[in-house]
């Protein structure tokens, strides 16, 4: 029998150690979770995407009195980047979100797995690495792709 070791390689940084873009970046998602929609969880995301085209396009979690019919930060900020640009490849994305106290999470969030499956897609468009940034409120976990947090993702399409 083989064995196959599949290993996740998270960056822990205070924001003062990010690069400038990813500064900006983290700071666009921060601000995103102003216009989550979330009156049944309380709980706001807020996700941004930098595209090659040297746009930023942000999104929010956006709930709907049907459950199920709402939509997370990530989905609502892929689904408008690539529906805003379609020409456009994804860099990086950042995630941040704010407890029902209203205060930024002290530990970082993480996509959900629908979220991952959604944001691979566009990783793999991309043909190249699209960094994640998921924040704290003084702490960002980075991982250097979508697919690192997917092991073992469905790719065939
Ligand atoms: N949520 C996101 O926006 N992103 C995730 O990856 C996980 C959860 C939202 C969905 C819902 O509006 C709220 O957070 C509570 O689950």
């Amino acid at each position: 029998m083989k064995h196959l070791d599949i290993t996740l390689k998270v960056d822990v940084l205070a924001y003062g150690e990010l690069t400038p873009e990813e500064q900006h970046l983290t700071a666009m998602a921060r601000e995103a979770t102003e216009r989550s929609y979330a009156p049944y969880s309380k709980f706001c995301v807020g996700a941004a995407i930098e595209l090659d085209n040297g746009e930023v396009v942000s999104g929010a979690n956006q709930e709907n009195v049907a459950y199920p019919s709402g939509t997370c930060a990530e989905r609502s900020a892929c689904f408008y980047a690539h529906a805003r640009y379609p020409e456009a490849r994804f860099r990086r994305i950042a995630i941040a979100a704010r407890g029902t106290d209203g205060e930024f999470v002290a530990d970082p969030v993480a996509p959900c797995g629908a979220c991952r499956q959604a944001l691979l897609e566009y990783e793999v468009l991309a043909g190249a690495p699209v960094e994640v940034l998921l924040c704290g409120a003084d702490k960002v976990y980075r991982l250097p792709s979508v697919a690192s947090t997917l092991p073992l993702a469905f790719t065939e399409f």
